[in-house]
């Protein structure tokens, strides 16, 4: 019976099978007393592990967080730029490959933007560039900096109040673990701004980048056509 540790290890130190006694990794853990059996286990625990921290870490592929002083990263060095967010001018320091994703939800505090592929895949990500819905992770933040840019945190009203097509989402029951929402709120944001009166087809053509893994798809639709009405 396997015990707790050797669920951790990936393999169980007291059986008697043949041992591996190769040089290296395979030596490693051929001291250790691990079986054939055993190994392969370790090696796909440890598989899990690789994949599970590029899973939490992929998100931060856009730009390196780790600098040495000065601001010199492997990316390069870092410039002070001025981006107009919201509506307001931003000053931050930016590396020269850096996701716009990066430089809102790490450097600018703005974590309404979601990061789920980090590979223009999914539009957890999306934001308005000039009011046309972009995804973020596949925009370098240096190519923006005439742009106009709105998060999902400039669409509160002057005393907070949320914007139509959130009040529709709520209304619609629309979210659901709400990853995906503020890419959906911005997709459908930008569309209403350019097309007030869209059709049920033409909602789902706008929304049509932003995936749903919990399958909210028609009640996202509802609340666009509710907002739209509104
Ligand atoms: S995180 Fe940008 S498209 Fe998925
Ligand atoms: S509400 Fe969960 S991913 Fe869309």
């Amino acid at each position: 019976m396997t015990d707790e540790k050797s669920l951790v290890s990936g393999f169980d130190t007291s059986a008697a099978e043949p041992r591996l006694d190769e040089g290296g990794v395979l030596g490693s853990i051929g001291r250790t007393g691990a079986s054939r059996r055993q190994f392969i286990k370790g090696v796909i625990a440890s598989g899990a592990v690789v994949s599970s921290a590029g899973y939490v870490f992929g998100g931060l592929g856009g730009c390196s967080m780790e600098q040495p002083a000065g601001g010199a990263a492997a990316g390069g060095v870092e410039r002070l730029i001025s981006l107009m967010v919201n509506g307001e001018t931003r000053r931050v320091d930016v590396l020269p490959f850096e996701t716009l994703a990066m430089t809102l939800r790490y450097k600018l505090g703005l974590t309404g933007t979601k990061l789920g592929c980090d590979r223009a895949e999914c539009g957890a990500c999306t934001v308005l560039l000039d009011g046309v819905s972009t995804y973020s992770c596949s925009t370098l933040t240096h190519t923006v900096r005439n742009k106009a840019i709105r998060t999902v945190e400039g669409l509160e009203g002057p005393n907070g109040e949320l914007h139509p097509v959130q009040q529709a989402m709520i209304d619609e029951l629309g979210p659901q673990c709400g990853f995906c929402t503020p890419g959906q709120v911005m997709s459908a944001v930008g569309l209403l701004e350019t097309n007030p009166n869209p059709t049920r087809d033409e909602v789902r053509h706008a929304l049509s980048g932003n995936l749903c893994r919990c399958g909210a798809y028609d009640h996202y639709l509802n609340s666009v056509m509710r907002a739209a009405r509104a």
